[in-house]
């Protein structure tokens, strides 16, 4: 009998919430963006509940304007890798931006985070969005949107080749010989290119699943090809199964495009289920934390996408106003989107405020409903696996209690561990050492 496709999960541990207003929430710590005992709380959850990985998202930028978790919270590296040390078997995916860091420091940081958690390590790289980023780093220009993504394209070039410097057996440590390494397996990456110069070696060798796993979540045209040709895992978010289907489609057929296997490149749709007892229960928890957010506030996190223009201008119950090109060099894709959907469907400014901070999602119901949604989508064609983020409080105890072991009895999700890399739950081959000769041991 053959085995039954399974899919993967993810969490996304996001603090106080993406939701402005969920930090005011009863149930929600208001310090939670800061609270490691919190996300080691959370890491032991998704791990019980046999989750692939674990995601910590990135932004550099902030004003007064930013949502609360954003104002306060953790690096990602710094966080993954003390929570790699209170687990065992999940993934540990952080972001780190390919416009404002140096491939050295970042290949160094990854591949330790690799070694520490024993090859559980994955980045999410982004190009980022905020305009603001700049005036962090240097003043110099925010890069254009298709000119950040050349960047990340040598960007990963370089830390590829970094991660390559020694190969797996270079170290032979022999004390009698008082040989440390053998110098053939020693590899200087001499990189020297449109964006960076690069000498090599790195100072510090491949973990046992080889090069921590790469992330994206490109959605523009030329974000979708760089997904595609270089992503092992690609995070996304829709509101329509058809749309996500048809990027799904997308990618995978781009990937070929680029001589790759539609199993090398895994689909992680974002969503934010909410599960009750009942259908109204579940209504209810949304309705609380939608009842939190007033229109000011809605107004600013809409913004935020649009280099944080100033939406309180315009008359909240008339069309959409027109904004121009506003967006193009930051959020693109969302933005589009945005756009899109206000023409398309006749939407006030207050709606589009409102449905842009609470969105209600299409995974809201019963264990079982929401469980059904899931397969739906995954045997759809639309997901590899799923992103989640708590749409509400305590939504990722909700959904490892209630929902995972419907999915485990449908067959649909592990019930143990099958690897201890994340490679290796993800089913993601472990890439040669470019150096290594064919047929020799590594
Ligand atoms: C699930 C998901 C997670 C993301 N995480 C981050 C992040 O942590 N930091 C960030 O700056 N952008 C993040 N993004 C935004 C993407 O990096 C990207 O800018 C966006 O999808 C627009 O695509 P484009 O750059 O191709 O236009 C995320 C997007 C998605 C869908």
């Amino acid at each position: 009998m053959t085995k039954r496709r399974q899919l993967k999960l993810g969490a996304l541990l996001h603090g106080v919430g993406g939701n402005p207003a969920m930090w005011r929430h009863s149930d929600t710590q208001p310090d939670a963006s800061v609270n490691f005992e919190l996300y080691k709380k959370w890491v032991h959850k998704a791990e019980a509940g046999k989750f692939d990985l674990i995601f910590i998202a990135d932004g550099l930028y902030i004003n007064e304007k930013s949502i609360p978790h954003f104002l306060n919270r953790f690096e990602p590296v710094t966080i993954l890798s003390a929570l790699a040390a209170a687990s065992t078997h999940i993934g540990l995916v952080g972001t780190l931006s390919t416009s404002y860091s140096e491939p050295f420091t970042v290949a160094r940081q990854f591949a330790s985070l690799d070694k520490i958690s024993g090859g559980r390590a994955g980045w999410n790289i982004v190009t980022s969005p905020l305009e603001g980023s700049a005036l962090n780093y240097g003043g110099k220009e925010h890069p254009e949107h298709d000119l950040r993504y050349r960047i990340a394209t040598e960007y990963l070039q370089v830390t590829r080749g970094l991660w390559d410097s020694w190969e797996d057996d270079a170290f032979v440590r022999n004390k009698e010989t008082g040989v440390f390494f053998d110098p053939d397996k020693l590899h200087t990456l001499n990189h020297k290119g449109e964006f960076f110069s690069v000498k090599g070696p790195l100072n510090i060798a491949r973990s046992k699943q080889g090069h921590p796993v790469i992330f994206q979540a490109g959605s523009s045209d030329v974000g979708r090809d760089y997904a595609s040709k270089e992503a092992d895992a690609v995070f996304t978010g829709h509101d329509r199964l058809e749309d996500a289907v048809e990027f799904y489609r997308d990618v995978k057929q781009r990937a070929a495009g680029f001589g790759r296997s539609a199993e090398e490149v895994l689909i992680f749709p974002g969503i934010g289920p909410i599960v009750g007892s009942t259908q109204e229960e579940a209504e209810r928890k949304y309705e609380e934390v939608a009842g939190l957010v007033t229109i000011e506030t809605a107004l600013n996190y809409l913004g935020r996408f649009f280099e944080h223009h100033d939406f309180s201008q315009y008359p909240l119950d008339e069309p959409f106003p027109d904004i121009g090109d506003l967006g193009q060099n930051s959020f693109r894709s969302t933005t589009d989107k945005i756009k899109k959907d206000a023409r398309e469907q006749n939407l006030t400014l207050r709606q589009v405020a409102l449905r842009s901070v609470t969105p209600r999602g299409n995974f809201i119901g019963t264990p079982e409903q929401v469980a059904d949604k899931i397969q739906q989508w995954f045997e759809a064609g639309a997901a590899d696996g799923f992103m989640l983020s708590a749409a509400v409080p305590n939504g990722l105890e909700d959904f490892v209690d209630h929902v995972v072991p419907i999915l485990q009895q449908r067959g649909l999700f592990r019930t143990e561990y099958g690897s201890d890399t994340l490679r290796g739950n993800l089913g993601l081959k472990v890439p040669a050492n470019r150096y290594a000769r064919v047929g020799e041991k590594v």
